[in-house]
């Protein structure tokens, strides 16, 4: 069987209306505009509405994204959403996402990687478009982050925001998705978690006392795992495409936080103008960012057919990857 490769044929993004600067940051907690631009690089984020789900944002990134390919809903055959904010913990956001655009045909499932979720379910994607099982898969990273923030805690309700993305794949005539290194280590669960709400903690009213549910983050060690994860994924996955690093023409890291970002380009040698940074604007919006970034850098100029572009990424579990793709 001839072996295909996937690519990406349409992209759209949406963003809640709702901007939290971080001088509004400064009136709920105990922090500073300094602090978080100087320490994260952000200076504000989308947030969204109460009663809004994940699956809102993501049909709204999706319709763009059919719209940009010239695809019709009825011509999606599957539809991954990477959140782990879905609506709620059954049925799955992806299915929401069915019924709001129309996707009458699809076949829909979530997948749970975290900030990692899109490039890990970008390369699930792949894999359908590889074998023939499926033609056109709509791809979404999605979160809703902030039903996840302790407003009290300084030391991560500074640092995410909401958002969507979503990209249509296809077979790529060509160009297309050359490699992807994907990582986990479970030893690391935690660093990175929301501890209640889940078979071992459901919701009850101790849960919620004990905020159960909110993120909580042990920041110092995760940075320090985030930049070689995302710097030995992107050696790795270059080498198995045979693509130089000088070869790279947009990188696009997750966007968590600024320095992460530095330390990252400067281990792989990549120049400061071709790493695509959009965390100023938006925080680290978990599935979305990468995808967020993708948009936005196709919006700039920053990508034209043929180049090489990079994806690297990293969330709790712990888990990581790198895709490079051909445009
Ligand atoms: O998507 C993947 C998941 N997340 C990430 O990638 C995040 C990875 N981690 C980080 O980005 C950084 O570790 C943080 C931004 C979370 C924190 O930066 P840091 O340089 O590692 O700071 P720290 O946690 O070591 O804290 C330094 C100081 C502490 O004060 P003391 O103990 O030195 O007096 C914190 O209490 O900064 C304090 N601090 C703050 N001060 C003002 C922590 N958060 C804040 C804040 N405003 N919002």
């Amino acid at each position: 069987m001839q072996i295909k490769r996937a690519g990406i044929v349409g992209v759209g993004f949406y963003v809640p209306e709702k901007v939290l600067t971080n001088n509004e940051l400064e009136k709920i907690v105990e922090t500073s505009d300094e602090w978080i631009r100087s320490r994260c690089g952000i200076s504000e984020r989308r947030i969204a509405e109460k009663g809004v789900g994940t699956s809102e944002l993501s049909a709204k990134a999706s319709l763009k994204a059919l719209k940009n390919a010239g695809v019709s809903p009825e011509e999606i055959d599957l539809i991954i959403a990477a959140t782990t904010t879905a609506d709620m913990p059954l049925p799955s956001c992806a299915c929401f996402v069915q019924q709001k655009i129309g996707a009458v045909n699809a076949v829909a499932f979530d997948l749970g990687a975290a900030c990692a979720g899109f490039v890990y379910a970008l390369v699930t994607a792949e894999q359908f478009i590889k074998t023939g099982a499926y033609k056109t898969v709509l791809v979404i990273g999605a979160d809703i982050i902030s039903s996840y923030i302790d407003w009290t805690d300084r030391s991560t309700c500074v640092l995410f925001g909401d958002g969507a993305g979503a990209v249509i794949l296809k077979e790529a005539s060509s160009g297309g998705i050359l490699s992807s290194v994907l990582g986990c280590d479970g030893n690391y669960t935690d660093l990175l978690k929301v501890c209640a709400g889940g078979s071992r903690s459901p919701a009850t009213s101790e849960t919620v006392k004990s905020k159960g549910h909110y993120l909580q983050m042990t920041g110092s060690e995760v940075f320090k795992l985030a930049v070689r994860g995302m710097s030995d994924a992107v050696v790795k996955a270059l080498a198995k495409a045979r693509v130089d690093k000088k070869e790279i023409a947009c990188f696009i890291p997750h966007q968590a936080n600024q320095r992460i970002i530095d330390a990252v380009g400067e281990r792989l040698e990549v120049p400061k103008e071709k790493i695509f940074v959009n965390v100023q604007k938006y925080g680290n919006t978990s599935a979305a960012s990468c995808v967020i970034a993708l948009c936005e850098a196709l919006e700039q100029g920053k990508i034209k057919k043929k180049d090489k572009v990079v994806f690297a990424t990293f969330g709790s579990g712990l888990v990581w990857g790198a895709v490079v793709l051909e445009w």
